[in-house]
């Protein structure tokens, strides 16, 4: 009872507060007065499916626990589960084994989605696994960056509460899983919920059951917390940047190339995927070495020291004095810029959106050398890091990615 009421309530503060949060999200809003209530647009014929969403508050932060995570109200509704969003993937899927933890009952045989079934052929296609025995259960198997998961794709409700106040309850399809390689950061959650475009994706599901548009997006503050919503209720804010989601495995805003305090890094066309479910930024070789270089020769001509005593990352500088927040080591270093090949609004990456403040004080580079994980040279994946204290918008329906720096990632 005790959880269900609090659920309820942070239901309400979000549904009162999620046009006020989502409005304020432009580029220059830097004001904390929310609009006392949102105008009541006429409703417009065959457009209902984009006339609500749903609105959930985010925990966590880059650094140091290493992702944002929303609650999920998956089969009763009274369990949420901790699920950590993930942009890159598609597959929403909860822990089903973990003997330490509170996590999703074992399902029952009338649960289990069997593998002729066409969310089953989805499950497949999202996570290349094998196709499975006509009659027996769907089992899948994902392959994220850095670990892997099993499990069987179930059919269960999932909560949700709307922005128009109404609560609703639908069918929904997500794996019953447990992770094969877990890393220090998968194990934290419940759970994975996968945002991407694939036909499995929770968004994906909804949108195709009628109840949003395919549009998703998030807004992580950089000083912890955020927000996710689903489905968009018609009133994204102004002042956004959009540019066309090109053809790719992931969401991708198509080539760009990278600029540090205005200067271009390399003369090559980078193309990069935004990933929620990725903590920091990785560099393909090519804009990873000139970025190093670019770094050391800027930072000998300030007052830092590389700190090789600091184990948080590859790249730690000591300052003149200990950092204790961003504020206090951004002065020293410059903006980095994405400028995209089709001429729309450069993405700015002020300091926030690549350096962390480590414990010991020192200003650590976010951005990594994404050849050593295993990309390939060529990949390049923005990271929770650089995607900090930006709205950022999913919209498959009109195919096409979208963004406004704001100070105000908070429901
Ligand atoms: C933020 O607010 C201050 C004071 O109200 C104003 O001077 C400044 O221009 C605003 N900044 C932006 C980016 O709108
Ligand atoms: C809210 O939206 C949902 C989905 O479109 C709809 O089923 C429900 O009736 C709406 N509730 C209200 C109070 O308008
Ligand atoms: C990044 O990793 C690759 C592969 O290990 C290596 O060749 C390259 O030198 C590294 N770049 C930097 C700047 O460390």
């Amino acid at each position: 009872m005790g959880v269900k009421g609090a659920a309820l309530l942070v239901a309400l503060l979000v549904g009162a507060s999620v046009l006020a949060a989502i409005r304020s999200c432009s580029a220059d809003a830097n004001t904390t007065t929310l609009p006392i209530k949102p105008k009541a647009s006429p409703p417009s014929p065959g457009d209902t499916s984009r006339k609500v969403a749903a609105v959930f508050p985010l925990e966590g932060n880059v650094y140091p626990r290493g992702g944002f995570d929303v609650q999920m109200s998956f089969g009763n509704s009274h369990n949420l589960y901790s699920m950590n969003i993930d942009s890159g993937s598609d597959v929403p899927w909860v822990q089903c084994q973990m003997p330490t933890q509170a996590v999703y009952p074992q399902p029952g045989r009338d649960k289990i989605i069997p593998c002729d079934d066409p969310r089953c052929k989805a499950v497949l296609a999202s996570t290349g696994s094998k196709q499975c025995k006509s009659k027996g259960p769907c089992n899948y198997q994902v392959q994220y960056q850095d670990s892997s998961a099993k499990g069987v794709l179930i059919a269960d409700t999932l909560t949700l509460h709307l922005t128009n106040g109404s609560t609703v309850r639908l069918l929904v399809a997500f794996g019953c899983g447990q992770w094969v390689k877990v890393t220090e950061t998968g194990a934290l959650t419940d759970g994975i919920l996968g945002i991407g475009f694939g036909e499995i994706s929770i968004v994906s599901q909804l949108s195709s059951q009628g109840l949003f548009g395919k549009i998703t997006g998030h807004c992580l503050n950089s000083n912890g917390g955020g927000f996710l919503f689903l489905g968009d209720n018609g009133r994204l804010p102004s002042g956004i940047t959009w540019v066309p989601m090109i053809p790719s495995d992931h969401y991708s805003p198509g080539p760009a190339s990278l600029f540090w305090d205005n200067q271009p890094l390399g003369s090559q066309l980078i193309t990069v995927w935004l990933d929620s479910g990725t903590t920091f930024t990785y560099f393909g070789l090519h804009p990873y070495n000139s970025l190093i270089s670019t770094l050391n020769g800027y930072v000998s001509t300030q007052p830092l020291k590389r700190a090789y005593d600091d184990p948080s990352l590859p790249y730690c500088w000591r300052g003149p004095q200990k950092f204790r927040t961003i504020a206090d080591a951004q002065r020293y270093f410059k903006i980095l810029e994405l400028r995209f090949a089709n001429g729309a609004a450069p993405m700015k990456l002020p300091p926030v959106n690549y350096l962390i403040i480590s414990s010991k004080g020192n200003a650590c580079l976010g951005i990594l050398n994404g050849t050593q994980v295993g990309l390939k040279p060529d990949e390049n994946v923005i990271g929770d890091i650089s995607l900090l204290d930006l709205m950022l918008i999913y919209d498959n329906d009109k195919k096409r990615i979208g963004w406004a720096s704001t100070n105000f990632c908070r429901v």
